[in-house]
């Protein structure tokens, strides 16, 4: 897979995607991502790429020019399936559409800044437009390094036993069960006797009922759709 970034800071975007499971998807070959700044395409020498926004009204709004050539010069080396605007008003983040990402070949992410892209880039180029949340950041390069991972840990063979994203929360639209490792006996408070049973049929049982009870009582809207 190979996810082609657009941004104003591409120093944001490089610690996250530079370790732990991101730094392995790459050196093992199977993510590709590429930042690339978006004043490289500004109008003018003093790499131009915002402006004042028509009607008036405070903040700057990212220029088509500099989109424009960037998502041109982008789309005439390969095709992309979708280009992606982060963005706080678009649809929020969630594992089903991470799982659908994640099948995807190639991607082009915009991270947005000051008052967002001009109007006509979404209506002409983007194809979803994602939010991670509802909150606001300052840009979206933390949205995108969001998403770069949630993607890129579910690519085959990215992840090894261990890390399993078959078991995390939401993958079958659960949270996930308590988890707890030695001591058995830590200043008194004991790990549920179940766990040191040894009867993985007895295990599976009470991580599922877990699992239920704790969605339930902090996520009942997971439930609902049952
Ligand atoms: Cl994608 N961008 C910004 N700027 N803020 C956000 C967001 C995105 N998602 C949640 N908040």
């Amino acid at each position: 897979m190979r996810i082609d970034i657009i941004t104003v800071l591409p120093e944001l975007l490089e610690s996250p995607l530079s370790h732990s499971i991101m730094k392995r998807a790459q050196s093992k070959g199977l993510l590709e991502v590429y930042t690339h700044p978006l004043r490289q395409w500004a109008v003018n020498d003093y790499g131009q790429i915002d402006d004042y926004q028509y009607g008036g009204g405070a903040g700057m709004v990212m220029m088509c020019e500099p989109l424009a050539r960037a998502l041109d010069a982008l789309m005439a080396e390969r095709t992309y399936e979708e280009v992606i605007y982060l963005t706080p008003d678009g649809e929020t983040l969630n594992q089903k559409t991470a799982n659908r990402l994640s099948l995807r070949e190639n991607l082009i992410l915009i991270c947005g800044h000051y008052k967002g892209i001009d109007e006509r880039i979404r209506e002409h180029y983007v194809t979803r437009e994602l939010s991670i949340g509802d909150y606001v950041l300052s840009g979206g390069e933390l949205a995108a390094a969001v998403l770069v991972d949630a993607i890129g840990r579910l690519l085959p063979g990215v992840l090894n036993d261990e890390t399993s994203a078959l078991f995390d929360s939401f993958q079958d639209g659960l949270l996930a069960p308590p988890v707890y490792t030695r001591p058995a006996d830590f200043r008194g408070w004991t790990v549920p006797e179940v766990l040191l049973s040894g009867d993985p049929r007895k295990v599976e049982e009470w991580r599922y009922e877990q699992a239920l009870e704790r969605t339930r009582l902090r996520r009942p809207d997971l439930l609902a759709g049952e």
